[in-house]
């Protein structure tokens, strides 16, 4: 088997003897796919682009050795590279899939854009002969995420035994707005995927792309897709929420809120997850509800992401100004009301899951979240999910969610207070519903899932 994507599965960091270490990296595709290595049936090779300075220099020593699986990482021209990643994955491609462009001003697909689009194409036919190369006869390939839209039509070209499958972490947009990219644009992206099974962690994603394919390839029946969520590693949740790492953040985290209600949101510090929003709406709470000040702390762990990205920037800049505007308004001299870290820190994750009383996940679009489902497995004290209908684990939880809505902050405020304030039992019922409907989706199932796809 053969996982290709963006980001790999371990990062390099130089020590100072000259070596290098391999730590495990960021992202949701690695973290669950990491456990599952080694497993029986499980051998994997790996191709993922050197993302950071220590990547690069790991693969210029020949350092990059993996404990798990056979690892390569391609060491891409860097304005290339940067152009592939900043420019047409995630400006372009991420901005339409998940609907966050504003279309009076943006996108403007101009000369610089076709440059950038050369550039990823470039890339992804780099992964493509990176595959073609290390995959054995009749090997199974797993091509993961938009970054990589274009492998699957180049793999099936240049070796058809192999049998390959995609899979889209995020949304898809429908026919509408997958008419805003040039007309060649749209076709090659669709006209890649369609040669392959897609799969998707939600069936209203699947119904949008087929729909999109169906629009901009002019063909009359659906390409074929799957449906495979993935699901929370509760072994691995549990031996981290058992660590020292862990007991001590979550001793760290009780001596800031004592013994307050908690609201917890962990998200990248990302515009589609909507975090301003959202404490709009908990100040909104605030000026409703007098019982809640003091009483309840927003405690808001926030990853920063994609930083090179001047729309990201912008935004962690608004999410600073929102806290600041909320703690200035409301604080008292024993209480913020706000407490934001942006340490990326798992085990602190995993602490502050076990101690929410409300779990706000309100993204404008996810393509899953599975914050959504690793917080009902965490948490000790019966807390309540605040979910919206926008993220992809909303179609497997929602009979025991709040549901919130992702632009009506009125609503999202009442949603917190109705959260908060709901009685013990009923409290009690929903978590042991969550904690079945998130447990029912593993990592397992979803290789699972795309291998028996691929045919193995
Ligand atoms: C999402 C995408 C992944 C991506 C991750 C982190 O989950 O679906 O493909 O790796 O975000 O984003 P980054 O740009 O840092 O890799």
């Amino acid at each position: 088997m053969l996982v290709a994507s963006n980001r790999g599965p371990y990062r390099f960091d130089p020590e100072a003897d000259g070596s290098f270490r391999a730590h495990p990296g960021g992202g949701g595709l690695s973290s669950a796919l990491r456990p599952l290595l080694g497993d029986p049936g499980v051998e994997a090779h790996w191709i993922a682009a050197a993302v950071t300075d220590g990547d690069r220099a790991a693969v210029r020593a020949g350092a990059v050795h993996a404990p798990d699986l056979d690892l390569v990482l391609l060491d891409l021209d860097p304005d290339l590279a940067r152009l592939h990643y900043e420019v047409v994955s995630n400006q372009v491609l991420w901005f339409l899939f998940h609907g966050m462009f504003d279309l009076v001003h943006r996108p403007r697909f101009d000369h610089d854009f076709r440059e950038a689009w050369a550039a990823y194409t470039a890339v992804n036919q780099a992964f493509a002969d990176a595959i073609t190369t290390h995959a054995p006869h009749g090997d199974v390939v797993l091509v993961q995420d938009y970054q990589l839209a274009l492998v699957p039509g180049m793999v099936t070209d240049a070796r058809p035994d192999l049998r390959v499958v995609a899979f889209l972490h995020t949304p898809f947009c429908g026919p509408t707005s997958a008419r805003v990219l040039p007309t060649d644009v749209a076709e090659s992206l669709l006209g890649s995927l369609t040669r392959v099974p897609v799969g998707f962690h939600t069936d209203r994603w699947a119904r949008a792309y087929a729909a999109s394919a169906r629009e901009i390839l002019g063909t009359a029946s659906d390409p074929p897709t799957f449906v495979a969520p993935l699901g929370p590693d509760a072994a691995h949740l549990a031996e981290v929420a058992d660590s020292a790492a862990a007991r001590a953040a979550l001793a760290e985290l009780d001596a800031v809120v004592h013994d307050r209600r908690v609201i917890l949101r962990i998200d990248r510090l990302e515009p589609s997850k909507n975090i301003v929003r959202g404490f709009a709406a908990f100040d909104r709470l605030l000026e409703l509800h007098p019982e809640w000040r003091t009483t309840v702390t927003f405690v808001a762990l926030l990853n920063p992401s994609r930083e090179a990205l001047p729309e990201y920037l912008a935004y962690r800049d608004e999410v600073t100004r929102a806290v600041d505007a909320v703690n200035a308004r409301w604080a008292t001299s024993a209480w913020q009301p706000i407490v934001c870290d942006t340490r990326d820190d798992f085990a602190g994750s995993i602490a502050a899951l076990e101690r929410y009383d409300v779990l706000l996940v309100n993204p404008l679009r996810d393509g899953l979240n599975l914050v959504a489902k690793e917080g009902p497995l965490c948490n000790r004290r019966d807390g309540v999910v605040v979910l919206s209908p926008e993220a992809g684990a909303y179609a497997e939880l929602q009979e025991a969610v709040v549901e919130v809505h992702p632009y009506d902050v009125e609503q999202a405020a009442a949603a917190l207070h109705r959260a908060l304030a709901m009685a013990p039992d009923e409290r009690a019922e929903r978590a042991a519903r969550l904690r079945t409907l998130a447990a029912a989706r593993s990592p397992r199932t979803w290789l699972d899932d795309l291998r028996r796809t691929a045919g193995a």
